[in-house]
This record gives structure tokens, C-alpha cells and sequence, in this order.
């Protein structure tokens, strides 16, 4: 389809397509920072049955976003799996498995579609508030459009993540401030025309319109993987609702082209709290939460979401539902037992939402449940507990001794 303009996606105001350097300025005056989403020509609705094999990437998609498959900067991205694991909850949960993305987490749908985009206008210069995961698809897809790319962080922030950026050649740099990256990358956009593929200035209302595009594909995955049928509840971690949102806009594309009879209940799993407390009110801005400890779930540790991460939540009937360290690593710990796939902490927030809402009764024996894990154990191994190996000696008994000693396990 053709993108023809950006609209509110809270308010319907139409904007040009150049304007994705904005939220919408109608409801800013209202206090509430409401992002951009892409308008197409839809006089021909995309058909599910002739959607092409080929490329077995997000690209098969292309009919449905804002750019042609030709014009994909690529790593092979999306075409995840999904995958059935045993629940104590429900009969049917599926893994949406996104840890295998090239750079390991979802946000590489993302970066495909935006800096896709932006070297198709001919931007010079991709930037990115985030060192986390979203940075690090930003700094790879960069890389591979051969783009320079500026990534403002602050300090502290440290890992594997800063490595996978700075691998990629990005240039990286540390404010004193968390908001002071906003300040410098808006000006930067204005001043430098800079393609930022992140929020860059605050209150955040999300990511570049764009780049979320790319999140549609996940729902069309997932709806093609169960045969057409929607699943009853789709769980995800969720920090700015980029990815919740384009989920609900790709479940919302299908059921009205005719590809699907229904739409998912949306669970968010956050760990501020400020997506609950908005859903018990009317309000449009989900508040801050301030807490005085950080969380384990690092990459989606902020006090407080976005406009469109309610919206998608109130126009699904969706829930919220706020996690703790504790809950976290066990539901962590648990899918790498149980099911052999090691996630981020901030991942394993959707399984432990998954067990709240199952306690509670609220998800149901007969449901359908997808959880999506977001991205892979090895960007935050800080977070899992970690004890030295025990050593053995070139023989039998010592063997049987050490593993007896330290697993209870008798050979
Ligand atoms: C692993 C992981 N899961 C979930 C999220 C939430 O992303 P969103 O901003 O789309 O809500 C992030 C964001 O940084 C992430 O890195
Ligand atoms: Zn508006």
C-alpha cells in the first residue's frame, strides 16, 4: 500500500508524511503527547492469499507497509517462531520466539522499516536515544545501510548492548541526564535533519510512525502461524508501547481486510506500575511512577508509558499488569527450564503476567495465550543469579561426587 499521510492516532488530525519529526500539536495542547500514525491508500486491501514466499523475512509483508521489499535494508528479520510450550495456565501458549532476529530482539522489525525509510528519503545520519536493544538494532541496520549512526546514552548504562553498538561502528555519546539526550537529539534532528528511529523528546508519545510499522508484522505472524484464528490474549513487555501498539494496528489492519474474525486481549507487563494505574481512570497521559529501587528488567524500566500504550490497551480491552524482581526472574528461570529458551529479564516480565493473570483466573483453561519474548538472555546476563561452575577430575567417582554434591543428581 501506498503511505499517504501521518494522523493522530489519538485525535484523527491529518498530517503530511514529513511530519514524523512531531506528536500531534492539537492534543500536545491538551497535555498529552500523541504520536503519529501512517495513513495508506487502502482503496485495494492487501489479500492474505496471495502474500508471496519469498523473502522469508518481515519483507513478505511488504504489500502492507509503508515501503517495497526491493527497498529493504535487510538482516533477514522477522519470520520468527512460534512456538507451543507447556502452561499450567492454559491449554494453548505459544512463544512468539524473537530472540532469533539478527541482533536478537524484536526492535530489529523496527530498525528494518525506519532505516529503510530513511535512506530511501536520502537522511544522512540515523540517531537513537537508546543504548538498550532498540540502539542496538539502530547501530546494526545503520551498519548495514552504510549510514553513520549517533547513539546518545547516559551514564551508567553499560553491557552487552553498548558493545553490539559499538561494534557496529556507531558512534556513541554520554549525557549527564537521562533528558538531556531529548534535548540534543531534537535539536540535532532540527538542525542536522538527523533521522532519529527513537523518542527524542519528552513526554515521549514513542518511536518514529514509521519504524512501528514494522510491529504489524508480528501480528500478521502471529495470526498466519495459528491458521488465520486470533489468539485469545497476546502478553509482551512493554516500555514506550511502540511494539503493543503496532500489534493492535496490524490485528486491526487484518479484521477489517477480512484476514481475521477477531481481536486479542492486549496485556501489557510493565514494572513502573504506570499503565495500571492509568487503566483505573479516564485520563489520556498514563502518569509517573517513581520508585526508589531500579528493576531487573533494565530495558523496560521507566516511571512512565506513552498515550499510544493505553490506547492499544483500552481499544483491546487490554490489561496491565505491574511485576516485581522476584516474579521476573522466576518466570525467567522457569521458560529456561522448562521450555529451553533463555530470554532478557525484561522478556520474562510476559510469562510472569502470564502466571498473574492465570492465578487470578482471568486467562481461563481453554484460552489461547501468546507471549512474545522480546529478546535474548545473553543481552543482560547480569540479571540471572550466577554461582562459580564446580570442577571435576578426568575420572568416574569424581564424577558421580560432583554431581551429586552440587545438583543432587545420582548416576
Ligand atoms: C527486551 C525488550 N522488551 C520490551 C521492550 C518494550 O518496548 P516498547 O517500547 O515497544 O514497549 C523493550 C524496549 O526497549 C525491550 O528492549
Ligand atoms: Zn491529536
Amino acid at each position: 500500500m501506498k503511505p499517504t499521510s501521518l494522523s493522530c492516532i489519538r485525535c484523527g488530525r491529518s498530517y503530511p508524511l514529513e511530519s514524523l519529526d512531531r506528536a500531534c500539536g492539537v492534543c500536545e495542547r491538551d497535555g498529552v503527547a500523541a504520536n503519529l500514525g501512517v495513513v495508506y491508500d487502502e482503496s485495494a486491501s492487501p489479500d492474505r492469499d496471495a502474500l508471496p514466499a519469498a523473502p522469508r523475512t518481515l519483507w513478505r509483508f511488504a504489500d502492507t507497509l509503508p515501503l517495497e521489499a526491493g527497498q529493504a535494508i535487510s538482516l533477514g528479520e522477522g519470520m520468527t517462531p512460534l512456538l507451543p510450550i507447556a502452561s499450567p495456565w492454559c491449554e494453548a501458549l505459544f512463544v512468539k520466539d524473537e530472540t532469533r532476529n539478527p541482533t536478537w530482539s524484536f526492535k530489529d522489525r523496527l530498525a528494518s522499516v525506519a532505516v529503510s525509510w530513511a535512506v530511501s528519503a536520502g537522511a544522512g545520519v540515523i540517531a537513537t536515544s537508546s543504548s538498550g536493544n532498540a540502539g542496538a538494532a539502530a547501530a546494526s541496520y545503520a551498519a548495514r545501510a552504510g549510514l553513520p549512526c549517533v547513539v546518545l546514552t547516559f551514564k551508567g548504562a553499560a553491557g552487552p548492548m553498548v558493545e553490539q553498538i559499538r561494534a557496529a561502528g556507531a558512534m556513541v555519546l554520554e549525557c549527564a541526564e537521562k533528558e538531556d539526550r531529548w534535548h540534543i537529539l531534537s535539536r540535532a534532528v532540527e538542525k542536522f535533519g538527523w533521522f532519529p528511529t527513537s523518542p527524542f523528546f519528552g513526554p515521549t508519545a514513542g518511536s518514529n510512525s514509521i519504524g512501528i510499522e514494522g510491529y504489524k508484522t508480528l501480528a500478521y505472524e502471529i495470526a498466519e502461524g495459528l491458521d488465520w484464528c486470533v489468539p485469545d490474549w497476546c502478553v509482551l513487555p512493554v516500555c514506550y508501547g511502540d511494539a503493543l501498539f503496532g500489534l493492535w494496528k496490524g490485528f486491526d489492519e487484518m479484521r477489517r481486510w477480512g484476514w481475521t474474525g477477531g481481536m486479542p486481549r492486549l496485556v501489557a507487563a510493565e514494572v513502573s506500575g504506570s499503565l495500571s494505574s492509568a487503566l483505573s481512570t479516564d485520563d489520556p497521559m498514563p502518569p509517573a511512577v517513581d520508585r526508589d529501587a531500579g528493576s531487573v528488567a533494565t530495558s523496560i524500566d521507566i516511571p512512565r508509558s506513552t498515550a499510544q500504550a493505553l490506547i492499544a490497551l483500552r481499544r483491546t480491552d487490554g490489561i496491565a499488569v505491574a511485576l516485581d524482581d522476584a516474579a521476573i526472574l522466576g518466570a525467567r528461570e522457569t521458560l529456561a527450564r522448562g521450555a529451553g529458551l533463555f530470554v532478557e529479564a525484561s522478556s520474562a516480565a510476559a510469562f510472569a503476567a502470564i502466571e498473574r493473570l492465570g492465578v487470578a483466573g482471568t486467562i481461563r483453561r481453554g484460552d489461547t495465550v501468546v507471549a512474545i519474548a522480546t529478546a535474548s538472555g545473553l543481552k543482560d546476563v547480569g540479571a540471572a543469579p550466577s554461582a562459580p561452575v564446580p570442577s571435576v577430575k578426568a575420572d568416574l567417582d569424581d564424577l558421580r561426587r560432583a554431581l551429586g554434591e552440587h545438583y543432587g543428581f545420582d548416576v
